[in-house]
């Protein structure tokens, strides 16, 4: 979910959290709400995405002087108006916008229901304007009753509150993110930079166990019992037009094309080509090492994990959520959290677990000042620029650059040549252009979109391609589609391969993983299915395809990015021809910031 909120803007107040919810739609689109507060306190939500909001806004107009919003992504009841954010307490006096599990709501709950407080909610929000207004009729002024009421809460949180008559907005957070914006005469908050980055540069990231209280004038940060919190303000530098879609129909296709930028900006000062030399601000002694991550991460995770075997040094990738649960034993192991948002909560937990068993952690994630970054040892930034559509695209590929310098750096190249590696990663910007300018992957995705199902197969660094491609695929098309390591399709897998179902089969190089993958495709064409080759033409494998998707000529850990965009170009003409909602598919949500 997404949080926004301001003080000082006027009558710009209901302008200001619009836009600040428009550049945090990509955190949920369930429903949106804004509440405003000043004289009096106007509510008014939508279920659905936030052009519903603003359609209802034309007739409807809040007035206030200090305001929070609300974009959500469902956790506790349906996307209804009513499980919309802002919750209100049973006079419409407070109005409370929460990111995050309450996980003590039932308690908290039946407790107030005893006390008369009606419920019109499922959700588990709604109990905290209940809480602040037992506390103000008890006689507490608005701050002492907001935090008095985030005292109550177990769970994970990130909460705005706004009180009808008072020119203030209060906010709370634990395990979710919640950033300050500092301007003149007006002061913002949200759950990240891009909301309130028109107005200003300037932020002051909230830790767990905060609470601040932003007015016209400043904002004021203690802990949750008071106590004064010196904070220190941090100067953004991402322009706000990096957050517009600067002509193309979609952020996700901007974002694909912006991948030559993305990947020269995470190498650049990082790559001294004549000496052969990686230099990254770190300093790390690596035994073993284990990657945690979910979702596209993951598969940056399980690709840097084979960098390091390659380099001899015993590595895993786990899926987050399964590590936190089932933790392997850590023996001076690095335990590297990949996330491009840094605020995913499996991989926070994950990464908290590893911490607390004594392992050094690493975070390579996109975001400055993101919990992560905040909460590892060491932090590398994949240095891509916002990525606003959700389903991730130019940081992946910035990922996986990202984690060839860490292996490089750390461990080194292994059996490839160190100084082979860094060509390539030095060429890869412009190869990637080059892939851009003359693909025909549109023209494979309208053959194929109205195939029953797609499989990618894949072996060794084309594994995680593989995976990448069909959860891309699946994410914005909705179609059905599976990636496997290409010698496991047959293990049972097979028997759903048809002649309409095509098979993307990766094969970069000539090498004992390409003739192998080879052997994988004639089996798939023996039964009939469409198969299309993504490859740099090294080996054989046109012969046997009904389509190439070609990548430029190039290294085998670089050849595994060009492949992956060629896929990314694919799922993203399939979704078009079908009409999806591209950069919003349905359920899903770019931060995923509860377990
Ligand atoms: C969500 C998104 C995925 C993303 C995953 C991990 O589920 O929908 O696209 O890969 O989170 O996100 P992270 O920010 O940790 O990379």
């Amino acid at each position: 979910c997404g949080i926004v909120g301001c003080v000082g803007r006027g009558d710009d107040t209901l302008d200001t959290l619009v836009s600040g919810l428009d550049t945090l739609e990509y955190r949920g689109y369930d429903s949106a709400g804004v509440a405003l507060a000043g004289p009096g306190l106007d509510v008014v939500k939508k279920v659905g995405e936030l052009d519903a909001l603003r359609e209802v806004l034309e007739s409807e107009s809040p007035s206030g002087r200090v305001g929070v919003g609300h974009t959500r992504w469902s956790t506790h009841g349906p996307p209804t108006d009513a499980n919309a954010h802002p919750h209100t307490d049973c006079a419409g006096e407070v109005a409370v916008v929460h990111n995050g599990i309450i996980e003590n709501y039932q308690s908290l709950r039946d407790e107030l229901a005893a006390e008369g407080h009606e419920f019109v909610s499922d959700t588990d929000t709604e109990v905290v304007p209940h809480l602040v207004e037992r506390e103000l009729a008890e006689g507490a002024d608005p701050e002492d009753a907001v935090r008095a009421a985030v005292s109550r809460l177990e769970g994970s949180f990130a909460v705005a509150v706004v009180i009808e008559d008072v020119e203030a907005v209060f906010a709370a957070r634990q395990d979710s993110p919640l950033v300050l914006g500092v301007g003149d005469g007006a002061t913002y908050l949200a759950s990240d930079v891009p909301a309130f980055r028109r107005y200003t540069d300037r932020v002051v990231y909230l830790d767990d166990g905060e609470f601040a209280r932003l007015d016209a004038d400043g904002y004021a940060v203690t802990s949750l019992d008071g106590e004064p919190r010196e904070k220190s303000v941090h100067t953004v530098e991402w322009d706000a037009e990096a957050t517009g879609k600067s002509g193309y129909d979609h952020f996700m296709l901007k974002e694909i094309h912006e991948q030559p930028r993305a990947l020269r900006q995470c190498l650049q000062g990082r790559v001294d080509e004549l000496g052969g030399r990686v230099s990254l601000d770190l300093d790390l002694d690596v035994e073993r090492v284990q990657f945690v991550a979910c979702g596209t991460s993951y598969h940056a995770a399980l690709y840097g994990a084979a960098l390091f075997r390659a380099a001899g040094v015993p590595a895993q990738a786990f899926f987050a959520h399964e590590y936190a649960v089932a933790t392997p034993p850590i023996e001076d192991d690095l335990v590297v959290g990949v996330s491009q948002s840094g605020e995913t909560a499996d991989t926070l937990s994950a990464l908290r677990e590893a911490r607390g068993r004594g392992a050094r952690t690493l975070a390579v994630t996109n975001v400055v000042g993101s919990t992560m970054a905040r909460e590892c040892d060491d932090a590398l930034y994949i240095r891509s620029g916002p990525e606003i559509g959700v389903a991730a695209s130019k940081t992946f590929s910035a990922q996986l650059a990202a984690l060839n310098l860490l292996a490089l750096h750390t461990v080194g190249a292994g059996d490839d040549d160190r100084r082979e590696v860094i060509a390539a990663l030095r060429d890869l910007p412009g190869d990637v252009q080059a892939l851009l300018d003359d693909t025909d992957a549109e023209a494979v995705a309208r053959e194929y979109v109205d195939s029953d199902g797609f499989f990618f197969i894949g072996r060794d660094k084309s594994h995680p391609v593989a995976l990448e491609g069909a959860l891309k695929l699946k994410e914005i098309s909705y179609a059905h589609a599976e990636g496997f390591p290409a010698g496991e399709l047959k293990h049972g897998t097979l028997a759903l391969v048809t002649e309409d179902t095509p098979v993307f089969a990766v094969v970069t190089g000539d090498g004992e993983a390409a003739r192998k993958t080879i052997g994988n495709v004639k089996e798939v064409e023996a039964r009939g299915a469409p198969v299309v080759a993504v490859t740099d033409g090294e080996s054989d494998v046109a012969r046997y395809a009904d389509h190439v998707l070609e990548v430029p000529e190039t290294h085998a850990r670089t050849a595994a990015v060009l492949a992956n965009i060629q896929l990314q170009l694919v799922a993203y003409h399939v979704a078009n021809e079908l009409g999806r909602s591209i950069d919003k598919p349905r359920n899903l949500a770019k931060s995923v910031t509860v377990e």
